[in-house]
């Protein structure tokens, strides 16, 4: 748990670092939202430092369908803007689902083919305030494989401050499935401020259930997860003071 958002940024770097230095082919697995910014801030730091990123390969989890890269709300833009264009990650390195594809289908399973050919080392997650990571959405029944998702209302509303008005907000995307995700070596779970403490909560100390998508990754052995105070507040405190974390995880 992080004083503040700056702290938490640097600190999740130095972990991403440990994976670009350590790695032959680094492959990193990338998520958007404003939670990842302070981590992009502290990357491009490291880069002007020093840190080389030419052999990085990066892999987002998703992207807006009907709206183009160039658009200021697709992702895509977004991780130009952030960090892309900051640091010497190699265009041809950088993947990102292709929301303009005519064919989404074909789009899916063209992804899940890069996906399979670059395993992911390091897997940033932010999580959406009903649980959702990546657009993996609270369901029935959470998808494997890289899919197009319908997204919810409560998503389609948060979303909606980055849009001049709710009709423009999209209301599908295309998200990587929760296999890739679970699949990653290491997954790094980012949540900060009071609207995420309950989601963080029911996510961490709940019962794993479909409904609460994050809560799937209580099943992975290799999750750190990074809050400031007010998205721990709901946290049993003896969860995360030093010497009581569970063992499969680590909350930071
Ligand atoms: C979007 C993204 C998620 C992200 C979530 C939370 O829905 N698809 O990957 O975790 O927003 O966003 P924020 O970090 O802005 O709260």
């Amino acid at each position: 748990m992080f004083e503040s958002e700056r702290d938490a940024g640097v600190y999740t770097a130095a972990l991403v670092e440990r994976i670009v230095m350590g790695e032959k082919d680094p492959v990193l697995g990338l998520a958007t939202g404003s939670t990842p910014i302070p981590l992009y801030e502290a990357l491009v730091q490291l880069y002007r430092s020093g840190l080389d990123f030419s052999r990085a390969t990066t892999i987002n989890l998703d992207e807006y369908i009907g709206i183009p890269g160039q658009h200021e709300q697709s992702y895509r833009h977004f991780m130009q803007t952030h960090l892309f264009q900051h640091v010497n990650i190699q265009p041809d390195r950088i993947f990102i689902p292709d929301g303009m594809a005519e064919d989404l289908d074909a789009e899916c399973a063209r992804y899940d083919k890069i996906i399979r050919q670059h395993a992911i080392h390091m897997q940033v997650l932010g999580i959406g305030v009903n649980g959702h990571i990546g657009f993996n959405e609270p369901d029935d029944l959470l998808v494997s494989r890289t899919h197009v998702v319908q997204l919810r209302q409560a998503t389609v509303e948060s979303n909606a401050r980055f849009f001049p008005t709710l009709d423009d907000v999209p209301k599908r995307a295309i998200t990587m499935g929760v296999q890739a995700i679970l699949q990653a070596q290491h997954i790094i779970l980012m949540a900060f401020g009071e609207e995420k403490a309950n989601i963080i909560q029911r996510a961490i100390m709940g019962e794993v259930r479909t409904d609460v998508p994050a809560s799937i990754l209580q099943l992975h052995r290799d999750v750190v997860v990074i809050l400031d105070k007010a998205s721990a507040s709901q946290l049993d405190p003896s969860v995360y003071l030093a010497g009581s974390q569970p063992t499969s995880s680590q909350l930071l």
